[in-house]
């Protein structure tokens, strides 16, 4: 009977525990899962660049983890390059465009994304 009783009450924090998660952290976890999916292969799994496909890459992707670098450009920069890519920004057009990828909310978890990557601010 004890135990039974000690069942329910964990089922049940493990309910409220996962009621309280707050929703930024859900799309922070997908915007991790999208840089993976999508951008790693070229800017790195940690985002400090070389990934898989930059052997071949005149252009190297920007380190995602600089923090000095990465304080330089504002949020708005950040997501219309991702958005429309590396021609748009004067940057290299190995950068490709993501607009028809990711809707604008995940444009804008992709940027928080960039910014914990980075540890900085624009
Ligand atoms: C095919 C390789 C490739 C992929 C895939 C890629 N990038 Fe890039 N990215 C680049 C390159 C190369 C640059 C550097 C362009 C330059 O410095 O001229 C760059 C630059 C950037 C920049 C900096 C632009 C600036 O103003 O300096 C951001 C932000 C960025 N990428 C975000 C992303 C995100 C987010 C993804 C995934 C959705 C992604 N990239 C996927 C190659 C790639």
């Amino acid at each position: 009977m004890k135990q039974s009783y000690r069942y329910i009450i964990g089922a049940l924090s493990l309910l409220a525990a996962m009621m309280m998660v707050p929703n930024g952290m859900a799309e922070a976890a997908t915007a991790r899962d999208n840089y993976r999916t999508y951008c790693a292969q070229c800017h790195g799994v940690n985002g400090s660049g070389g990934g898989v496909n930059t052997e071949s890459m005149s252009v190297q992707p920007r380190d995602h983890t600089d923090a000095k670098g990465m304080s330089g450009l504002t949020d708005a920069k950040l997501k219309k390059a991702i958005a429309e890519g590396g021609l748009a920004v004067s940057k290299s057009v190995l950068m490709p465009p993501w607009r028809a990828t990711f809707n604008d909310k995940e444009l804008d978890a992709l940027v928080g994304y960039l910014r914990e990557l980075c540890k900085c601010s624009e």
